[in-house]
């Protein structure tokens, strides 16, 4: 099949690529998809902004392509590559170089984040249309989150003929702004209404993506289905159903790059373990406890690593994390977001010393050793697209506790008495987001923590777990082989 196909291309666009930035799982998504795709015989280009600590980072760079106006000063198109990701840097000055992260600085967004990635959007559609000066130019773009939704849009103004597939990875961001702002970027007002640009009077990226896309895809089958509904959707539910129906959207699941996230061979993880010798993963989890200052616990260790933010169901945790650590848990939470959940974890650090630790920051290898040296993952998200974190858990033996939503549903086998018994159980899923619900998921590993046997059983289940690109790389693939055709 590979060879069959060799010379297809795509174009992936989005703000975010590990190893060179990243705030979320976006970007371990777009960093792995190029090497998932690749056996398929897809070769991908990423294009991104050259933030100022991505310039820096890189080495040689080729200019491809360059603009004296793109929204307000010249920009150009830099190809290099990165731990074998070939990637188009979109050099603008004036646009990217900020201090602070991808989006603002200080958990404050810039006020331009719009025109800051339409014009990543319009560059998307220009390369398209004149393609680079090295004679590429892709068979399919691959536009992630509202940060690209734009490009299927400007690629339809310039007549271009390209599909296009839009994938949401979080449609609670939706980037949207005012409409007198149509003109600036280059966007027509012809097309403001509610069939295309127009969302409640204000244009949304998010949106125009998913109308213009030739298709539109979501990161797990269970929120697919959850976009249609009112609850999930954040208004946007009429558009998903729409194009579900005429069978132009759906869900494929993300993987895990196995090459990165591999406790047999991290750099992070003093001793190497696996599912055939976990007998290591011990040491990571008594260096775990030192690092953050912890007593070592009757019960289960249980590490949380996430942004700090309404949507990963962090009020239910600091209810729910009392009770656990009486009754002999301990918690080492790594995150940073909104000040209210900072504090109130700080606060229970203080409260239950040498049970409750806490780091607050971002920290990539700390990151690493949480997953080597958690007995669990906690993950109670009110909705979670597909949720990266209880993947590396299964991958790292940090058996995953987790909501039922989204992709956390997809990816965790409930230890429920059957799966138990069948031995097909991986984790443990919430019977409902609520405090009570979380409180008794964390009783039920409890209890089954002190079966040290069964506990092991579940845990190497896990571990064993189908988590890499494999499967989902394929129906990408195939979803662009047919569009391409
Ligand atoms: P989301 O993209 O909604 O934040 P995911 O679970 O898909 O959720 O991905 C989160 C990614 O970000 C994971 O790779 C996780 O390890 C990482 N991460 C989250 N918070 C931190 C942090 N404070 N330090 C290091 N890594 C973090
Ligand atoms: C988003 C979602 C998360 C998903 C990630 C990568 O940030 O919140 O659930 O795993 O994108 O697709």
């Amino acid at each position: 099949m590979a060879a069959a196909s060799a010379r297809r291309r795509v174009l992936s666009v989005a703000s975010e690529c590990t190893p060179l930035a990243k705030t979320g799982g976006l970007a371990d998504v777009v960093g792995a998809l190029p090497a998932a795709l690749a056996p398929h015989g897809w070769r991908s280009r990423v294009l991104m902004p050259a933030y100022p600590h991505v310039r820096e980072r890189i080495g040689r760079s080729r200019r491809l392509w360059r603009t004296d106006d793109l929204f307000g000063g010249p920009a150009a198109v830099r190809s290099c590559s990165v731990d074998g990701i070939d990637l188009l840097l979109l050099d603008a000055p004036h646009l990217y170089d900020r201090a602070g992260g991808p989006y603002g600085v200080d958990g404050r967004d810039h006020p331009d984040n719009h025109v800051r990635f339409a014009a990543l959007s319009w560059a998307a559609a220009r390369i398209v249309v004149e393609g680079l000066s090295d004679r590429w130019r892709p068979d399919v773009v691959h536009a992630h989150d509202w940060q690209a939704g734009l490009v299927p849009s400007y690629l339809k103004y310039a007549g271009s003929g390209t599909p296009t597939v839009m994938t949401i990875h979080n449609i609670a961001f939706q980037g949207v702004f005012a409409p007198d702002q149509l003109d600036r970027l280059r966007l027509p007002t012809w097309d403001f209404h509610p069939d295309a640009l127009e969302y409640h009077g204000l244009v949304s990226a998010l949106k125009a993506g998913m109308v213009h896309a030739s298709r539109v895809t979501t990161v797990s089958r269970t929120y697919a289905e959850e976009l249609t509904t009112p609850q999930f959707g954040f208004g946007l539910e009429g558009v998903v159903a729409a194009r579900s129906a005429r069978g132009e959207m759906g869900g494929i699941v993300n993987g895990i790059d196995t090459a990165i996230w591999d406790p047999s061979a991290d750099p992070h993880v003093a001793e190497p373990y696996s599912a055939d010798a976990p007998g290591a993963k011990q040491a990571a989890r008594t260096a775990l406890l030192r690092e953050f200052g912890l007593g070592d616990p009757d019960g289960p260790l249980a590490v949380v690593v996430t942004r700090l933010t309404h949507q990963k169901g962090i009020d239910l945790l600091l209810e729910a994390i009392p009770g656990f650590v009486a009754e002999g848990g301990a918690v080492a939470v790594l995150g940073s977001g909104e000040a209210d959940y900072e504090h109130g974890l700080r606060e229970l650090a203080g409260r239950f010393p040498g049970s409750v630790g806490v780091h607050i920051g971002y920290d990539e290898p700390l990151s690493h050793r949480m997953y080597a040296g958690g007995d669990m993952v906690v993950v109670p998200s009110r909705f979670e697209p597909c949720g990266l974190t209880q993947l590396y858990g299964l991958r790292y033996g940090a058996v995953p506790l987790v909501a039922s939503t989204g992709g956390l549903r997809d990816t965790v086998a409930d230890a429920d008495a059957d799966a138990i018994a069948s031995g097909t159980a991986t984790g443990f899923v919430l019977s409902q987001a609520t405090v009570q619900g979380l409180a008794e998921a964390l009783d039920r590993a409890r209890s089954l923590y002190a079966d040290r046997a069964a506990w092991r059983r579940v845990r190497e289940r896990g571990m064993r777990a189908e988590v890499d690109w494999s499967d989902s790389g394929r129906q990408y693939a195939e979803l662009f082989a047919e569009l391409a055709r």
